[in-house]
């Protein structure tokens, strides 16, 4: 057993844009430039400790068993069979860099950016289909179901669309060239829990039929690069239409992105954010500037933007030894 703690290891997590509209719970994909980073080193002391949480102005759970990238780890040793009280065990110092309650992937992102610095800190070598399925436990103590939309693209970047299964089965989906997402995200909250709990029990046979061609329209669209097939399946059917009152402006947020020329526009996962795709990375922030602008009009608020291709990377090692 080693008697001092190892070398911090950071890891960064991207956010995460899910359902995509028409696939709630199993489609989703990475975003560059907003993201989660947590630092974790081994220590001889056995169990998860999470030393310090920053950037969540206070709001997370400080306790290892109900914030998500202690959950996350936790899970991941019970996976390995290190859960017994073992040494090396793991510190942990999460620094949020996504908005919480934004729709943004922000409980996967922390729990992803944990799993993957405590893998590398602790030379577990876990494999991807493990780190997934600890990640998903994250998001059972986030919002009390283990959606895996968000960890999953967070995990492995790209456009992944997610088969549900004890371990969800992940198929990368093509993105046509110059495919750009923009993501307006205003100054409000949706908890997940909440947004879920307003969800149909049931759904008539024709909303059925309708949202299952439109997500094979959307798969079809993708792999052909058919902007048309694309366009007209990023309709929402199920969510959204329940769910458009929770995010302020929604819908003059969501007309604006369409007016300017986008493919199609809806609710980041359960929103607030809205996202937008465009074909044509040169519109992108004109469209985001109309959406910014439909926001104020509307609502009288200010939303931040980002511009990010369609399926960035995923989480990663950025660093080794102390953190500056
Ligand atoms: N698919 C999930 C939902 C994502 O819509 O509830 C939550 O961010």
């Amino acid at each position: 057993m080693r008697d001092e703690v190892g070398r911090w290891v950071r890891a960064a997590a991207p956010a995460s844009v899910s359902n995509v509209c028409c696939g709630f719970d199993l489609l989703g994909f990475a975003v560059a430039g907003w993201q989660d980073v947590v630092e974790a080193r081994s220590s001889p002391r056995p169990g998860v400790r999470l030393l310090e949480v920053t950037g969540d102005g206070g709001r997370l759970p400080r306790t290892v068993d109900e914030n998500t990238a202690g959950v996350a780890v936790l899970k991941l040793l019970e996976l390995i069979g290190r859960d017994g009280g073992e040494a090396p065990g793991v510190e942990l110092r999460l620094r949020k860099g996504l908005p919480l309650a934004s729709g943004l992937g922000s409980s996967g992102a922390s729990a992803v950016a944990a799993l993957v610095a405590t893998n590398e800190a602790l030379g577990i070598g876990a494999d991807p289909e493990r780190l997934l399925t600890a990640a998903m436990e994250g998001e059972r103590v986030a919002c009390g179901t283990a959606h895996p939309d968000n960890v999953a693209p967070s995990l492995h970047g790209g456009l992944l669309l997610v088969r549900p299964g004890e371990t969800p089965a992940l198929t990368e989906l093509p993105v046509p060239a110059g495919l750009t997402c923009v993501l307006l995200h205003p100054p409000s909250a949706v908890a997940t829990e909440a947004a879920r709990a307003v969800l149909p029990v049931e759904v008539p046979l024709s909303t059925l039929t309708a949202q299952a061609g439109n997500l094979a329209a959307l798969v079809t669209g993708l792999f052909r690069g058919d902007d048309r097939l694309i366009s007209g399946a990023l309709v929402d059917l199920v969510a959204e239409p329940v769910r458009a009152s929770m995010t302020p402006g929604f819908e003059a947020v969501r007309s604006a992105a369409l007016a300017a020329g986008a493919l199609g526009a809806g609710l980041s996962g359960s929103g607030p954010t809205v996202f937008a795709w465009t074909r044509e990375p040169d519109w992108a922030a004109r469209i985001g500037e109309a959406m910014r602008d439909a926001l104020e009009r509307d609502t009288g608020l200010q939303g931040d933007l980002l511009i990010s291709p369609v399926g960035a990377p995923g989480a990663r090692v950025v660093a080794h030894g102390e953190p500056s």
